[in-house]
């Protein structure tokens, strides 16, 4: 949510800036604007509403040069996209420029004050208090003081989160950013340093980064680097390598990112897989849970906590968990859980499931559990992320980047890690070694059954173009495979904006089917599992109303072609793992129908990858 991008170095800024934009684009697309600075202190600030492609053209007509620059794209939070909501900030001089991520919460208040002391504001945003503050602070530390002193001592008087970075002419060949509860990392290079709000912005340019803790600030010259804490104390950072290579984030190929995400279901599954199946076992090898086996044995209540598909996730972990493990398990939405936690005590783990590791929402409800000390573990994707190093364990899924705003692959990655969190703690309880082992086998062999769904793509496309007129649909699925049709309808409405519902097929009757009408659209999730007869009867009761029904079913099942309109097919699987395979189809569906309505599927209106604000 919002992106920053910052350089100092040898080279020209501007062309690292803007393609920084470009990879950070999936964060937030309202607006986007640079501050370039070259050596005799003059500045360039050029802003503008829309995509980074109308920053690009604007820079063509007035190309900026500098050596030094800060970068952002926006996704308003405070204040509509216009230019002059637009990043970065400046203060009244023009001197001093902020790029920031996060929310300013007392922001009103300080902009008071600073208005009764006589500072113009040029925005609506909470973000141009910074700019004002370090301006004000400029005096304070008087002409000993450096940028730094100033950013450290404006920061004193903010509550809320920021990821910033700071330039200002008075003070070049000088980059100033911190950061609290928004991810920042430095990017190392030979005589030049980047800084950024995600790691994508650097991947062409360094491996080596340092990842900033909150409360922390970093100083950046073409030097080197230095961080500090609040205390303004050295701290000592280690370099870590990015893993990952820059074709992860092309589109090799496909319209989309989301097209790619969705064909790289078979890799992810094998990288979720790699190397975590004990077979003789029966179990997995999950090294942090296998360095914690004491202190999980005592565990009788598991919470999940995450938001949007990755709560989704969440769901269909609580099923896997309960039947594996016999362990009571809920799923509770983050943001909900921060401010209405339920009882807790030293036997309850509470699992955060994320795919960016940056969610505002989760990583606060991580907080509030290790406030109540109990054990926390992490699923996430994103390596070195807030909420990956903030729990107290972790199982990475190796998804590799996600950058279509619709969270595809991670979602997969997601059931296959639960998958095998379920089978461990199954196995630490009363889970045989052979239905441990049968699962795991299966496990494996779902790389290979999802490439056969992928092979289905051409006519799921057909099909969807058939649906892709109606405004209105809903998705239906039971036990495992209701958690998929939330899932599928949220994916529907997000990027195609229809409207979608998702429901447990058993609660349509209990209203929602009042909306059944002739020719009303809905995608039943009916794999052959021990509910299929149930799921049979809910075709049967919309297909009476007049309904128009899209299956998904189980390959060799003839009978229910013969009373739905329309049927896709996944291989037999395990009911317990077949959420993996039956969300390609309804992933498929929902970006056919975008792509035929014309949407802009990577960047779908009002949202943003990553919501980094609560
Ligand atoms: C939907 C989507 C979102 C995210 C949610 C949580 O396609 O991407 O609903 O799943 O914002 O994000 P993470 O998993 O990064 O915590």
């Amino acid at each position: 949510m919002c992106g920053i991008i910052s350089y100092i170095g040898k080279r020209e800024a501007l062309p690292i800036l803007l393609d920084g934009l470009y990879r950070l684009e999936y964060r937030g697309y309202d607006s986007a604007g640079v501050a370039v600075v070259n050596h005799d202190g003059n500045v360039g600030h050029i802003r503008t509403t829309g995509r980074v492609d109308e920053l690009a053209s604007l820079l063509a007509e007035h190309p900026i040069q500098g050596s030094f620059g800060i970068a952002h794209t926006r996704w308003a939070t405070h204040g509509a996209p216009s230019v002059a909501n637009a990043h970065p900030h400046a203060d009244c001089k023009n001197s001093v420029f902020v790029a920031h991520n996060g929310i300013i919460e007392n922001y009103a208040h300080l902009r008071a004050a600073l208005e009764r002391e006589g500072h113009k504001f040029a925005s609506e945003t909470d973000s141009e208090v910074l700019a004002h503050l370090i301006e004000r602070a400029l005096v304070l530390v008087g002409s000993a003081g450096t940028l730094d002193d100033a950013v450290s001592e404006a920061l004193r008087h903010v509550q809320g989160t920021y990821g910033i970075a700071v330039v200002s002419s008075r003070h070049p060949e000088k980059l100033v950013v911190a950061r609290r509860s928004s991810p920042l990392l430095l990017g190392i290079g030979d005589g030049e340093f980047f800084a950024a709000s995600d790691s994508s912005a650097l991947l062409r340019h360094t491996r080596r980064i340092v990842y900033l803790d909150d409360n922390e600030l970093a100083v950046l010259t073409p030097k080197g680097y230095e961080v500090r804490n609040i205390r303004r104390k050295p701290v000592t950072k280690q370099v870590e390598l990015l893993t990952g290579s820059p074709a992860d984030i092309e589109k090799n190929g496909h319209d989309h990112f989301m097209e790619k995400e969705i064909h790289e279901a078979p890799e992810v599954l094998r990288n979720a897989i790699r190397g975590r199946v004990l077979h003789a076992e029966g179990t997995a090898k999950l090294s942090a849970l296998d360095a914690s086996v004491e202190k999980l044995s005592q565990i009788n209540h598991i919470i999940f906590l995450s938001q949007g598909t990755s709560y989704y996730a969440g769901l269909v972990g609580k099923y896997m968990i309960e039947e594996l493990a016999g362990i009571p398990a809920e799923v509770v939405y983050a943001s909900e859980f921060r401010y209405a936690p339920p009882p807790l005590n030293e036997q309850t783990l509470v699992v955060a499931i994320s795919q960016s590791g940056e969610t505002a929402d989760t990583l606060e409800a991580i907080r509030e559990a290790k406030r109540h000390h109990v054990p926390t573990l992490a699923i996430v994707n994103v390596v070195g992320s807030s909420i990956a190093r903030e729990a107290g364990m972790g199982i990475y899924n190796y998804a590799g980047p996600e950058i279509g705003v619709a969270s595809t692959k991670a979602f997969i990655s997601q059931l296959a890690v639960l998958s095998l969190v379920a089978v461990w703690f199954g196995r630490q309880r009363n889970l045989s070694v052979s239905r441990g082992r049968e699962i795991l086998e299966e496990l494996q062999q779902l790389p290979h059954k999802a490439e056969k769904v992928l092979s289905m793509a051409s006519r799921i496309h057909t099909l969807a173009d058939g649906y892709a007129s109606h405004e209105h649909f809903f998705f239906l699925g039971r036990k495992y495979n209701w958690p998929v049709a939330l899932e599928g309808a949220l994916k529907l409405k997000e990027i195609s904006y229809a409207h979608a519902e998702g429901y447990a097929s058993g609660e349509m009757k209990h209203g929602p089917i009042a909306l059944i009408t002739s020719g009303f659209p809905s995608v039943v999730l009916a794999p052959s599992d021990s509910v299929y007869e149930k799921s049979v009867s809910t075709i049967h009761e919309l297909k009476a109303r007049g309904g128009k029904v899209l299956a998904v079913a189980t390959e060799g099942n003839t009978e229910i072609a013969k009373i739905a309109d329309d049927v896709a097919h996944i291989p037999q699987t395990l009911e317990i793992l077949s959420p993996i395979l039956t969300v390609i189809p309804l992933q498929l569906f929902a970006y056919f129908i975008a792509k035929k309505r014309g949407c802009d599927i990577d960047k779908p209106r009002n949202l943003a990858k990553s919501v980094t604000v609560e």
